[in-house]
C-alpha cells in the first residue's frame, strides 16, 4: 500500500485507483479478485452503489440478517438487521420471542422535534439584537417560505426560533436555535438548506437596517442532539415469565441480579458506556438496514445518556416482589424518505418486509431492537455470562478463518457443543481431525 501523498487520487478512474493502492500490495492478484468477486453482477447497479459514496474501489459486504418476532403495541415485526457481530441478531431473536409471548414491547413517541443552529457573532448592542428578534424571526420565516413550502404540505417545517445569549460563556457568541418538523425524513438536508438560507437572509436584514458590521455569522448546521425526537419502550411481564431461563422459584433472584445490573450502568460510566453498547447493537443493526444515519443515532444517544452530567444507562428497570418492568429512552432521528432509503437496492426491501413502517413506527421498531438486544445481553451476563453463547456463534468464523472443510466443520460444531470454545481449542480439534485421517 502506498504510504506516500497521492496527488488527484480522487480524479483518478477506478481501474487507475485501483492499481495505485494495489501496486505495493503483497498479493495484488488476490486483492483483484476479492474486490471484482464482490461487484454487482448488474454493472448499473454497481454504478448507482459507488456514487453513495467517492473514491470506490469496490463493495464492503455486512451480512443482512432477520430477527423475526417482534411484537410492537400487538403487531407482528420482522426486523431487518444488518451487523457484523456474530450473536446480535440470534439474540434479538430470541428476545424478541420470548416477549412476543409476554405482552411485547410497548412502545411510544414522545416528541419528533428536531434542532437547527445559526451560530453567530454580534458586535453591536445586546438590546438592539434583543429587541429586532420579534422582526427579524417574521422575516426569516417569511423568506423561507420557498423551501418550506413542501414540507409545510406534509405536516413538517419551522415550529420556532428562538434566541440564546451564550456572552457570558464565549465573547460575543449567539444562536439562533431552530426547531424543525421533518415528516417523514430524517431531514438533514432539508434543515442545513434552510439554516443557510436564514443565514443569508439574517445578513440582509441587519444590513437593511444599516447595522451589517454588527453581525458575523460563524455557521449554519442543524444539531444531532435531538432530545425532543425521542421514542420510549418497554416490556414487563410477572416474575413467573422468567421460569423458562432460571428453572421454577430462581425467577426472583434472577430478576434481581437483572435489575442489580441495569442498576450498575446506571451509575457507572465503564459499565453504562458497554451496556449502551448492548442497545446499539439492535438500534445500529436496524438504522443500517433501513439506511438511516447510524452515527447521527448513536451521536444522539450517547449524548442523552449523558444528560444528568454524568454518562448513564440508557434503559432501566423497575422492579416489585411480582413484575418486571425494562424500559428504553432514547432520541432516534430517522427518516422512511430522503437520503439512501429507496435509493440502496437492500434497504428498500427493508421497508417492504417491515410492511413500510411510518417514522414513527421506525422509531418504535428500532427502539424494540434496541431494548431486545439489551436484555438479551443482560440476561446472558447475569446468568451463563456471555462468552458461551456467543463463542459458539463466533465458532463458524473461526472455523473458517482455520480453512475449516465442510465435513470438519460439521464434525467441530458437533463437538464445541459440548466443549469451550477458543481459538486455541478449534485449531486443536481441527489438528486433531487431521492426525486420525
Ligand atoms: C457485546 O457486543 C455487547 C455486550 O457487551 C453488552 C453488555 O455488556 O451489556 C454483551
Amino acid at each position: 500500500m502506498p504510504s506516500r501523498f497521492i496527488p488527484g487520487f480522487s480524479k483518478l478512474s477506478k481501474e487507475e485507483k485501483l492499481r495505485i493502492i494495489s501496486s505495493e500490495l503483497e498479493d495484488k492478484k488476490h486483492f483483484y479478485q476479492d474486490i471484482e468477486s464482490l461487484n454487482h453482477s448488474d454493472p448499473e447497479m454497481q454504478s448507482r452503489l459507488e456514487k453513495f459514496s467517492e473514491n470506490t474501489l469496490g463493495n464492503f459486504p455486512l451480512p443482512y440478517g432477520i430477527a423475526p418476532n417482534f411484537l410492537i403495541n400487538n403487531k407482528f415485526y420482522t426486523v431487518p438487521m444488518v451487523t457484523e457481530e456474530s450473536s446480535v441478531v440470534a439474540a434479538a431473536s430470541a428476545a424478541a420471542k420470548f416477549w412476543s409471548e409476554n405482552g411485547g414491547f410497548h412502545a411510544e413517541i414522545k416528541g419528533t422535534i428536531k434542532i437547527g443552529q445559526l451560530h453567530f457573532c454580534w458586535f453591536g448592542e445586546k438590546s438592539y439584537l434583543l429587541e429586532s428578534m420579534d422582526k427579524l424571526k417574521s422575516f426569516l420565516l417569511k423568506n423561507t417560505l420557498h423551501i418550506t413550502k413542501s414540507m409545510k404540505e406534509r405536516g413538517g417545517g419551522v415550529t420556532g426560533i428562538e434566541l440564546l445569549d451564550f456572552t457570558d460563556r464565549l465573547d460575543k457568541y449567539y444562536q439562533l436555535r431552530v426547531s424543525f418538523l421533518t415528516s417523514e425524513s430524517m431531514g438533514a438536508n432539508f434543515i442545513n438548506s434552510v439554516l443557510e438560507e436564514m443565514a443569508l437572509l439574517m445578513k440582509e436584514y441587519f444590513s437593511g437596517e444599516g447595522k451589517q458590521e454588527s453581525l458575523e455569522i460563524i455557521m449554519s448546521i442543524l444539531s444531532n442532539y435531538t432530545p425532543d425526537c425521542l421514542v420510549e419502550c418497554h416490556v414487563e411481564a410477572g416474575l413467573k415469565a422468567f421460569e423458562p431461563f432460571t428453572g421454577t422459584g430462581k425467577e426472583k433472584e434472577f430478576a434481581r441480579r437483572f435489575k442489580m445490573a441495569v442498576d450498575i450502568a446506571g451509575i457507572d460510566t465503564y459499565r453504562a458506556v458497554t451496556h449502551n453498547k448492548g442497545i446499539f447493537n439492535g438500534i445500529d443493526a436496524v438504522a443500517l438496514a433501513t439506511a438511516n444515519d447510524f452515527r447521527a443515532v448513536e451521536a444522539a444517544g450517547h449524548a442523552y445518556a449523558a444528560r444528568s452530567g454524568s454518562y448513564s444507562s440508557l434503559s432501566s428497570v423497575d422492579l416489585t416482589d411480582r413484575a418486571f418492568r425494562m424500559k428504553l429512552e432514547l432520541p432516534l432521528a430517522i427518516g422512511t424518505v430522503g437520503g439512501l432509503t429507496r435509493l440502496h437496492p437492500i434497504a428498500k426491501w427493508s421497508y417492504e418486509i417491515l410492511n413500510k413502517p411510518n417514522v414513527e413506527e421506525l422509531m418504535m421498531i428500532i427502539a424494540s431492537a434496541g431494548l431486545a438486544s439489551n436484555f438479551a445481553a443482560v440476561r446472558s451476563l447475569v446468568t451463563s455470562g456471555i462468552q458461551k453463547g456467543h463463542m459458539k456463534m463466533h465458532l463458524v468464523n473461526i472455523l473458517s478463518s482455520l480453512n475449516a472443510s465442510a465435513s470438519d466443520q460439521k464434525k467441530a460444531i458437533e463437538h464445541f457443543k459440548e466443549h469451550r470454545v477458543t481459538y486455541h481449542e478449534v485449531k486443536e480439534y481441527l489438528a486433531s481431525l487431521k492426525n486420525s485421517q
